[in-house]
């Protein structure tokens, strides 16, 4: 059995695992920013660095304690390389670099969105993905339309031109003065609205793949904040006192899914996908989940819901299939990327 320690510090969340074989999570620990990040309405770059500085030798020794081994148990270490925060990254990357050193064990850099990819693989029990799959991968930073073809083929088809979707919900969250992040509650909030209360236009309805919401959410800010407010660009946007802010959130939802849903099931039609596949943050998305299983009649997998936002088991589980890929990374050369891209040319980092 192989046991891979995996380190995730790209954003906020310091995080740690041990994944057994790339598919059973034996210790899974998060050190979520949230309550830091709030009072900012965002991640505060500099603040993340530090706490991570302050929680990555906890994390990773619970990882080891909770997964019930001794660290010389550890076959390889994986840490995400990017893309993220490069401050934030780094301290992941040197706490890593430190243990491979000390220990001798294979070190491998990770990119976060296979990390994402890679959580499909961590559902329990565990299902076999026979390829080629469509992943649709939506989180605070990306959103990307995957064909996946074999473990490590990549092709993107397309993504967003503009904001990824979850930055979208973020963005749209503090617009309506919900709290940060702003993606499930805005999802909550829609639960209690009428999603037909407000036509917001659903960009991009093209033969491309790619997608765009600024649009949308300049059209929720319309509809929803006061405008003088917008005119002078305060932080704090005042919200209109005569709207529903859970109608305007539950018709910003359905715009913002339908087009989502729409091309995910296309593209897994065309390219004869045997599943299509969701990950990252926004998969946690219940009116996601059931868009895209009602556009397509192929299976839909998505990752468990404490698995869909950043954890250390998915770059653990990446980490696997890229060692049987005959990957490792050098220890000296091994360093940050911060904008890093998931395709057939970009692989190898
Ligand atoms: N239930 C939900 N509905 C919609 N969005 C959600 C939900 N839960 C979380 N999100 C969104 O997911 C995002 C966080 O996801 P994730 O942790 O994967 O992103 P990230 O790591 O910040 O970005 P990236 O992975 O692109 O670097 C946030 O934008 C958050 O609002
Ligand atoms: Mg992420």
């Amino acid at each position: 059995m192989t046991y891979i320690l995996g380190i995730e510090t790209s954003c906020d969340e310091t995080a740690a695992a041990v994944v057994i074989d790339g598919t059973t999570i034996a210790s899974n620990i998060i050190a979520s920013q949230i309550d830091l990040h709030a009072q900012y309405g965002g991640v505060f770059p500099e603040a993340a660095s530090r706490a991570h500085v302050e929680a990555i030798g906890l994390v990773v020794n619970e990882a080891i304690r909770d997964a019930g081994i001794d660290f010389s148990r550890i076959n390889a270490i994986a840490v995400t390389r990017g893309p993220g925060l490069v401050g934030s990254l780094l301290v992941g990357i040197n706490y890593a670099k430190g243990l491979a050193l000390a220990s001798g064990k294979p070190l491998l850099g990770i990119n976060h969105l296979e990390g994402h990819v890679y959580s499909l693989w961590l559902t329990q029990p565990y299902r076999e993905v026979r390829f080629p799959v469509v992943v649709l991968l939506v989180s605070g930073g990306h959103t990307e339309l995957l064909l996946m073809r074999d473990h490590g083929d990549y092709e993107r088809l397309g993504g967003t031109l503009d904001d990824a979707a979850g930055e979208a919900f973020d963005k749209v969250g503090r617009m309506l003065g919900l709290p940060f992040p702003g993606g499930p509650n805005i999802e909550q909030a829609a639960m209690h609205g009428n999603s037909a209360a407000y036509n917001f236009p659903r960009a991009l309805r093209d033969d491309s793949y790619n997608f765009s919401f600024s649009g949308l959410k300049t059209a929720v800010m319309r509809e929803a904040v006061v405008s003088s407010s917008i005119r002078r660009g305060e932080k704090g946007m005042q919200v209109r006192s005569d709207i529903s802010v859970n109608d305007i959130a539950a018709s910003f939802q359905l715009a913002a899914i339908s087009v989502l849903a729409e091309k995910t099931a296309r593209a897994a039609n065309e390219h004869n996908a045997t599943e299509i596949l969701l990950a990252g943050g926004v998969s946690a998305n219940q009116a996601l989940r059931l868009a895209i299983r009602q556009s397509s009649e192929l299976p839909v997998r998505y990752p468990p819901l404490n698995l869909c936002t950043d954890n250390g088991a998915m770059i653990a589980a990446a980490a696997f299939y890229r060692m049987q890929n005959g990957l490792k990374d050098d220890l000296f050369t091994l360093d940050a990327i911060p904008m890093w891209p998931l395709n057939n040319e970009t692989y190898m980092g």
